[in-house]
């Protein structure tokens, strides 16, 4: 399934990656953490209940993974995580989507899981360590799937998690799981910026091969009465997704992002700018939006409007009563 070759391609993918990024490790203080270590600025921020500054730091830690090992202690696992290079940074699972496996614990427990894109591996781990029986996480960064196995072995749970590195030869959802091989729980924190104009997959960066795969393939790989759930946790993308699954049939469940984050900002900017560019004669490269250097908000903040009544239940059975901000969960249709 994996020559060295094509491992090899994807690695140095990886490794160019990394070298465009600013080489400052996530868990160290910076002008943008305010100068204190990040963990403790997202604690902070985490107290205060200041969302829209939370998800500004977890993009933050997420555009700088570091480029060294370091490690990150997990409340929710109850371990220190080894961290590789250029891994997804856990803080924004552990603050977002954990919460949400606590909540529905019985769900996962006994089930056979599969996640999409599992960076550090801090998810599988936990459905594993409720009690999931058989976890199978995917990625396409070989230092991703190298730190679910380490982790795995910290946590004990080496024989129930299986990694699958995803190569640059077919991205889609499923590239690496077997033809009839079906899940009862699909589970994702996927790249949440949809960007048809990129060349090249990342960690924040779905170039179209993901989200759409992943629904195309869903009734193939869930089984019967299985549930996709989903945290794209950025309003176009999020929103894309539940009505292209509403369109294609699912019965879907969703809490609304909290707001449309920069990089959706720019994409839509861009696409819109091609109209204007074209409607005045001007090269349809004259000049683009770019989230950074043209200060586009980040999480223009919905929060004001009760999308969701209380008590909709994002899995049947499990009314916490509380609003999961970003997620969606889809269930397979037969
Ligand atoms: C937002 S990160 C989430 C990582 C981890 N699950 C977490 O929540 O901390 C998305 C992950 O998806 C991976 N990824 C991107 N495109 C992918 C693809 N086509 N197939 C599998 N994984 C992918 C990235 O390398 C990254 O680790």
């Amino acid at each position: 399934m994996t020559t060295p070759f094509r491992l090899a391609r994807t690695a140095v993918l990886f490794v160019a990656l990394a070298a465009c990024r600013s080489p400052e490790p996530p868990t160290q203080a910076t002008p943008d953490t305010g100068g204190v270590a990040l963990d403790d600025a997202l604690a902070a921020a985490t107290k205060t209940g200041n969302e829209a500054e939370v998800r500004r730091l977890l993009a933050l830690a997420a555009s700088t993974p570091s480029d060294e090992e370091i490690d990150y202690a997990s409340s929710h696992l109850g371990i220190t995580m080894r961290l590789l290079p250029t891994v997804f940074p856990p803080q924004e699972a552990e603050l977002f989507v954990l919460p949400f496996v606590t909540d529905h614990a019985a769900f996962f427990a006994g089930k056979t899981v599969m996640e999409i894109g599992t960076g550090s591996g801090i998810i599988s781990l936990y459905c594993s360590k409720l009690g999931a029986k058989k976890v199978v996480a995917t990625d396409i960064n070989p230092w991703a799937i190298e730190s679910l196995k380490r982790n795995a072995a910290r946590l004990g749970v080496v024989d129930r998690v299986e990694g699958r590195l995803v190569t640059v030869d077919d991205m889609s959802a499923y590239a690496v799981i077997g033809k009839d091989e079906r899940f009862d729980i699909l589970i994702s924190n996927p790249p949440y910026n949809l960007d048809l104009d990129s060349a090249v997959n990342t960690p924040e960066i779905d170039k179209g091969d993901l989200g759409f795969s992943l629904l195309r393939g869903l009734d193939r790989h869930l089984t019967p009465g299985g549930t996709a759930v989903l945290f794209y946790n950025s309003l176009f993308y999020h929103q894309l997704m539940v009505k292209l699954a509403r369109h294609m049939g699912f019965e879907v469940r969703s809490h609304n992002a909290l707001g449309i984050s920069p990089w959706e900002f720019e994409a839509l900017f861009n696409l819109y700018l091609g109209r204007v560019l074209e409607r005045e004669h001007l090269p349809k490269d004259a000049f683009r939006f770019d989230d950074v250097e043209d200060l586009l908000p980040y999480a223009l903040t919905i929060e004001q409007r009760q999308f969701e009544p209380k008590g909709n239940a994002l899995i049947d059975g499990f009314q916490t009563g509380k609003v999961y901000r970003g997620f969606l969960t889809i269930r397979r249709k037969g």
